[in-house]
């Protein structure tokens, strides 16, 4: 499958200030800014390449393909769905009008604390009579946490495996343990196995198939996928024993939702992840979501469509205790 026109990103921003142009914050010379308003006109309602350049027979073909070229690798001209962190980072910019703490709590551990305590006890409107509720308790769940170091000497079991994806499965009569927006099911899960972590099964990248309840090898990558993380999270990733990724797939569910389909995939990768982690505590298997990584660096070996976008990914593995 391939989308066969370029779009301009619904996320890409271009404007002219002082006489110069600015893609995404970024100036370019003289030469590409005569190219402009056209070419955002053109791109924004997608052209083909061949199209584009017939547009611009008068000018240096080589500097043309050369633009189009970076501002595909820049994500700005596409011919996929746009990437997550693509769709949303449009809201920065407005976000930042209100409120620009955001470089401060980013940068000092001190006030990422203050922030997700002033977050936990936030008042968001002004309301009254409060009434108390009857005290309900937790029950085992109390003891789910976030597990980040993992035991690399401890190997998933089989069993302990195939109980943690049932409770993503299909059962018979097209039943699942989860709900799904409009019953579609467009979360693609994929899940990456060490050497020697999980029995049975050998290193490799594969695809989970819910309704065979089966793992199909996608690809055999070597090492693991640790450089693609962000600093912090590398330990995590290269401890564990598998990870799940979710990849939400538009072309099962935006026939039916359009782009508003791309919100509910993101809402089912939610609810997956809580189905999962929760039957992974259930199964004494340790687990942390890791909600933003360099997927990039990694998408090769997914063999992905144009209309199949990862959304996050979550590490898996016996907890190492005593530390
Ligand atoms: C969407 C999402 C993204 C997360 N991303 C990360 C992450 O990148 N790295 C990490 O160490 N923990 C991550 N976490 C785990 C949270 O930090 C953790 O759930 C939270 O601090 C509450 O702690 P607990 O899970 O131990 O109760 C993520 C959790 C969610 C739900």
């Amino acid at each position: 499958m391939k989308i066969k026109k370029l779009y301009w990103s619904a996320s890409a921003s271009w404007y002219i200030e002082n006489d110069s142009l600015f893609i995404n914050g970024v100036k370019y010379s003289d030469d590409i800014k005569e190219l402009f308003p056209k070419f955002y006109f053109m791109t924004v309602k997608g052209l083909s390449v061949t199209e584009l350049l017939e547009n611009y027979r008068d000018k240096d073909t080589n500097s043309i393909i050369m633009f189009i070229e970076k501002l595909k690798g820049e994500k700005i001209l596409v011919n996929s769905l746009d990437d997550l962190n693509m769709l949303f980072s449009s809201q920065n910019r407005i976000y930042k009008d209100i409120d620009n703490s955001g470089d401060a709590v980013k940068a000092s551990p001190e006030e990422r604390e203050k922030f997700t305590n002033s977050a936990l006890r936030r008042k968001v409107s002004n309301c009254c009579f409060p009434v108390e509720l009857e005290n309900i308790p937790a029950g085992d769940l109390i003891n789910r946490k976030s597990v980040r170091i993992f035991d690399k000497e401890k190997k998933i079991s089989f069993h302990q495996l195939s109980a943690l994806l049932s409770a993503v499965r299909e059962y018979e009569n097209k039943k699942y343990l989860y709900p799904s927006g409009g019953g579609l099911y467009p979360v693609d899960i994929y899940v990456f196995v060490k050497e020697n972590r999980v029995e049975n099964l050998s290193q490799g990248l594969y695809l989970f198939i819910p309704y065979e309840n089966r793992l199909a090898v996608v690809d055999i990558p070597e090492g693991d996928f640790k450089e693609a993380h962000y600093f912090s999270n590398r330990d995590i990733h290269e401890s564990s024993a598998f990870s799940v990724y979710l990849v939400y797939n538009a072309e099962y569910s935006m026939p039916k939702y359009d782009g508003l389909g791309y919100y509910l995939g993101i809402a089912d990768g939610g609810i997956i992840s809580q189905a999962l982690t929760v039957k992974a505590f259930s199964e004494e298997i340790g687990s942390c979501i890791i909600g933003e990584m360099n997927f990039d660096e990694i998408s090769e070996y997914f063999h992905l469509s144009p209309l199949q976008k990862y959304l996050h990914c979550i590490e898996f593995g016996i907890e190492k205790k005593g530390l």
